[in-house]
């Protein structure tokens, strides 16, 4: 097993070297691949931190060179690198993309996320490997390696959606980041962050998917106890758009100014959204004291009840049997 996964991590690692590789000296690989990189603003250290990599266009650039260097088919195909079909069809899961490696917390490639150039219906904007012996997505923060001393200094873990954002961020200095990559986050992703630090912002896209992931994330974060701010980003940036679009300080200085706890964050939709309806105000205050039942420490629930009745302007006694009715349901 021990053997197994070790060699999965080397040929890997040639995979991600090979992909880099093709990125800086290949025609193919400079013309388009540095080049959507230049576009989208990525330098040569941040190229150089992520170890970002293009590979070509063709059937089997990687299986051939992969051969080459002795690493047989089987190996290639368990680490996610390879398919085959039936029938004996050979091939590069990976092609004419540019690929982010995705590497554990102690800066190993564990698996690839892959992008494609241009958009096209037919096809997903990023393939990522599937679950390996050494890849299992629900356990992965992507960035984390590169992030984990940073989160450690500030205190506090920035987590986003995307591999791009973690990127742009952290080219701009903004280095305590991690994203959660597209699925919903998981109770192993928040233990990780959890050896670095107990505060999380989450910084999701301002979109409608975005403020969802957000309003699932956010009870996942109070059940392991962690504290939670939140910032959704005006509709349509993610961070990687907003950092690229108003530069680091304002980046820095609207997350100080517009990230809110989980109680405001709340209230201040179900404020909008219900003006005087009583019962929709009634309805606003169990979601929130839902949330509430969620934090392990009684303390907290306590302190945090009399802010929810604050926010909506009821009694506190109201709000502490609410979150006592919860609790009791949940038995
Ligand atoms: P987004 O759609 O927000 O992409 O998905 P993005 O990160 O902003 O990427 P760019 O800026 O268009 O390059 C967020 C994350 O969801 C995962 C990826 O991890 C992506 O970074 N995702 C998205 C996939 O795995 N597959 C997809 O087809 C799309
Ligand atoms: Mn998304
Ligand atoms: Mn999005
Ligand atoms: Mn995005
Ligand atoms: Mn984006």
């Amino acid at each position: 097993r021990q053997n197994e996964r070790e060699s999965l991590l080397i040929v890997l690692n040639f995979a991600k070297t090979f992909f880099q590789e093709t990125l800086q000296t290949s025609d193919e690989g400079k013309s388009i691949g540095l080049c959507y990189f230049r576009e989208r603003g990525f330098t040569n250290p941040t190229i150089e931190a992520f170890e970002l990599g293009y590979t070509l266009d063709q059937w089997d650039s990687l299986l051939k060179e992969g051969q080459r260097r002795g690493y047989s088919q089987e190996l290639l195909e368990k680490a996610g690198l390879i398919l085959s079909k039936e029938g004996g069809k050979v091939f590069d899961r990976f092609r004419g993309r540019v690929m982010f490696p995705i590497h554990n917390v102690s800066g190993r490639v564990i698996a690839f996320g892959a992008r494609i150039l241009k958009t096209d219906k037919n096809q997903p904007k990023y393939l990522n490997s599937p679950e390996t012996a050494v890849y299992h997505k629900s356990q992965v923060l992507y960035g984390i390696f590169q992030a984990k001393q940073a989160i450690r200094q500030e205190d506090v873990c920035y987590l986003t959606e995307g591999y791009t954002d973690v990127i742009s961020l952290h080219q701009a200095g903004i280095k305590n980041v991690v994203a959660s990559s597209g699925t919903s986050l998981t109770t192993e992703q928040i233990k990780l962050i959890a050896r670095f630090t107990p505060n999380v912002t989450i910084l999701y896209d301002g979109d409608a998917a975005g403020i969802k992931a957000a309003l699932r994330g956010l009870d996942m974060v109070l059940e392991e106890g962690l504290n939670l701010k939140l910032l959704l980003l005006p509709d349509g940036e993610d961070p990687d758009s907003y950092v690229h679009k108003v530069g680091a300080d304002a980046f820095k200085t609207h997350i100080k100014e517009h990230s809110q706890d989980f109680i405001d964050f709340k209230a201040s939709r179900w404020l909008t959204e219900a003006g005087d309806n009583p019962l929709k105000r009634a309805e606003g205050i169990s979601d929130v004291c839902a949330s509430i039942t969620k934090i392990p420490d009684p303390l907290k629930r306590q302190t945090l009840s009399q802010r929810v009745a604050q926010v909506f302007h009821v009694s506190e006694q109201s709000v502490i049997s609410e979150i006592n009715r919860l609790v009791r349901k949940q038995q």
